[in-house]
């Protein structure tokens, strides 16, 4: 069992809990995701670590109550515990491949949107504990769903927030951001954006105007994470890549955007992945075993 040592409430709809899972707090690394199970027949839900600590052998996910399982998760109390908790899955981000002399000559700027604001941090933080300095916007919706501003401020260089009703700091999107800060003269040459798919093209739009490569973090409905089902199978210049062992990241510029999103939505009924079996042929795998 892995244990809940803290849940704690960060918005109207986001929860954090610290779980105790030593192996995987060891050998995780920022841009990493685990794949969590509460009980034996519950479903496997894939969550991005958001802080881990190496000493004390814990992992902190985020996550949003949407469906069956991640509502059950809320059920639980500290002292309780996740019955499988399998990780760290997939690549880690970029920036820690980097060498030091690369890391220097980026001036990077970080795009969190909603919940997307979890997978951020522990990017922003690293990059803090390395010496180097990231711009960080977040958006929210309203007030009442951003969470972890002062977090994010104890790592970020500068940090603009901005919610889409305005009711706090500064009203419109996150892209509106982008070009405001452009026009006041500032400038990147590397963004990371993550967030619901939508945001994440937007933002791809709005930095490929300025020249700014920008690294995105796909999160298509996964089953297995081990690359085996074919669930996340995702489309990237003329190649077929599976975000859960190729990613999470990938080059925003290259992602095939209306496929993705279009993919996502079939993929959650029995027709639609019957569709994606016949299109994809041997390249869906199938795996997930409910594409016959
Ligand atoms: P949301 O809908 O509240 O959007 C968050 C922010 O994104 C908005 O406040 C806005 O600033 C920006 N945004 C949204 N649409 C935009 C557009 N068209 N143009 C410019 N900016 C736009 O986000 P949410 O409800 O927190 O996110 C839910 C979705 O995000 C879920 O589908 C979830 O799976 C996904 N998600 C993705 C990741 C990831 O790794 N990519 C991580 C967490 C959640
Ligand atoms: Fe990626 Fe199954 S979740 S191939």
């Amino acid at each position: 069992m892995y244990k809940i040592l803290r849940k704690k409430q960060l918005s109207a709809v986001v929860w954090l809990m610290e779980v105790e899972a030593p192996l995987v707090a060891r050998h995780c690394e920022p841009g990493q995701f685990i794949i969590v199970k509460d009980c034996e027949e519950g479903e496997r839900i894939p969550l991005t670590i958001c802080d881990y600590d190496r000493e004390a052998g814990t992992i902190t996910i985020v996550f949003q109550p949407v469906g069956v399982a991640t509502n059950r998760f809320l059920t639980l109390e500290e002292g309780d515990g996740f019955q499988d908790f399998v990780g760290p899955l997939g690549r880690p981000s970029d920036i820690v491949e980097m060498s030091p002399e690369e890391l220097a000559s980026k001036k990077f700027l970080f795009v969190a949107g909603g919940v997307g604001t979890a997978p951020v941090y522990p990017q922003v933080k690293w990059l803090k504990e390395h010496g180097y300095d990231a711009d960080v916007i977040i958006g929210a919706r309203t007030k009442d769903l951003l969470f972890f501003e002062e977090e994010m401020r104890a790592v970020a260089k500068n940090l603009y927030i901005t919610t889409d009703d305005g009711s706090y700091v500064h009203k419109g999107v996150v892209t509106s951001v982008i070009d405001e800060l452009v026009a006041d003269g500032k400038e990147y040459n590397h963004c990371v954006a993550i967030g619901p798919m939508i945001m994440m093209k937007f933002v791809c739009l709005t930095t490929k105007k300025y020249n700014i490569p920008t690294i995105v973090s796909m999160n298509p409905i996964m089953v297995d994470g081990t690359g085996m089902c074919g669930a996340c199978r995702l489309s990237v210049g003329d190649e077929i890549k599976f975000a859960c062992v190729d990613g999470p990241e990938f080059d925003g510029f290259k992602i095939n955007w209306a496929e993705a999103m279009k993919r996502t939505q079939l993929y959650k009924s029995e027709e639609g992945r019957a569709l994606l079996a016949y299109r994809e042929g041997k390249t869906h795998h199938g795996g997930c075993g409910n594409c016959g």
